[in-house]
């Protein structure tokens, strides 16, 4: 059992954990970036490569957190690497007559490596012949055993329900994948280093967002007696609005709607006023514009943003009620920093509330009951 020894001066390990990040993400990589090929390399994946090179589909399936970070997964494997993706929900995969291609490989993704609906997916796409693979923390886990082959995240053991560190090693892993695969493809080296080069400097990135934690926890104490908010934003960073979301209901007991932007407009910005709040990740990006715009539509009708966009954009301080900055780097990478600040929200909101942050009520560490 663990005591105040292991909380290594922290009152909780939720917060523990959003602190080892840092080094979480340079334990991903360790020994796997391979700059001068402009590649990446998994031991795992070694016998398994020919397969690899042939695949013509990619299904992604996960629950919970592993599930929304999948997301990301499926834009960057069809970016860099061009093979169609699809990100599934794994309770559905065994239930539903999906389209599979013999040629196709599922990919789990579990931190504990115990869930059953994820297992269960895994058995089912052996039964379909598929080639299958896993995105899992703990070793020796029955999803590590159960599949053809696998990546450890190898970030050490997470305690509190609410996944952090495991999470932003599961977007990194699959943004490592997609160069591999791309790698294979025709991606070339020297694109293939820029993205190497932009990941090496994410642990330092990481840093810096933690040092601005006394914000994020001030805004905490402002938003505390909120019941409703939004967490919303575009392309790579649906997926780090889904998990933010999450996230706040894990740990605040806070109603959140987590989701695309794009769609508040057909329907959910009728919940918008003075009490709703929207969370908008608005990076400097391929989407920033139409972000802008979202958020402006939502000042129109009274709702208070708070935006999360890059260092050095000035212009989100004059629309948005606060803003919460992350370095700048390449549009898929983002989601690795903003799911930092959504994190540390969600921890703060909970501590002001009282809630037990590091069993949340009704929650476990891993569901073995499907
Ligand atoms: C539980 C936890 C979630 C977690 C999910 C998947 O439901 O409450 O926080 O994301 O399981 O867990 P896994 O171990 O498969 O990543």
């Amino acid at each position: 059992k663990s005591g105040a020894a292991d909380l290594g001066g922290f009152p909780h390990f939720m917060l523990k954990e959003i602190f080892e990040q840092p080094q979480a993400l340079r334990d991903t990589m360790r020994g796997r970036l391979v700059l001068d090929e402009g590649t990446v390399r998994f031991g795992g994946l070694k016998s398994f490569e020919e397969r690899l090179r042939s695949l013509d589909a990619v299904t992604l399936v996960g629950m919970g957190t592993a599930g929304f970070t999948w997301l990301a997964g499926e834009y960057a494997i069809e970016e860099l690497a061009g093979i169609p993706t699809k990100r599934e929900v794994a309770s559905e995969f065994a239930f539903r007559r999906s389209a599979q291609s013999k040629q196709g490989c599922l990919i789990a993704v579990s931190q504990s490596g115990e869930t059953a609906d994820t297992l269960n997916a895994i058995r089912e796409a052996k039964r379909r012949g598929m080639l299958t693979l896993g995105i899992v923390n703990v070793t020796g886990s029955s999803i590590a055993r159960e599949v053809d082959a696998g990546i450890y995240n190898h970030v050490g053991p997470e305690t509190a329900v609410a996944s952090t560190k495991a999470s932003v090693s599961q977007v990194l892993l699959q943004m490592m994948f997609a160069l591999y695969l791309a790698r294979m493809r025709g991606l070339s080296k020297s694109e293939g280093q820029t993205l190497i080069k932009e990941m090496q400097k994410l642990p330092t990135y990481a840093e810096k967002i933690l040092a601005s934690a006394g914000d994020i926890k001030r805004l905490a104490k402002k938003y505390k007696k909120t019941e409703n908010f939004f967490c919303l934003g575009r392309k790579y960073n649906v997926s780090s609005a889904l998990e933010g979301a999450l996230k706040l209901k894990e740990c605040s007991y806070i109603h959140v709607e987590g989701g695309n932007i794009a769609e508040l407009k057909h329907g959910p910005i009728s919940l918008i006023d003075k009490n709703f709040p929207s969370i908008v990740i608005a990076p400097k990006d391929s989407m920033y514009e139409k972000n802008k715009s979202s958020i402006q539509e939502i000042k129109a009708r009274k709702g208070l943003v708070i935006a999360i966009t890059t260092e050095g954009n000035k212009e989100l301080a004059k629309i948005a009620d606060t803003v919460l900055y992350i370095p700048k780097t390449l549009e898929m990478l983002t989601p690795i920093l903003a799911f930092i600040p959504m994190q540390l929200f969600a921890y703060y909101l909970a501590v002001e509330r009282g809630n037990d942050v590091d069993k949340p009520r009704n929650l476990a560490k891993s569901v073995t009951v499907e």
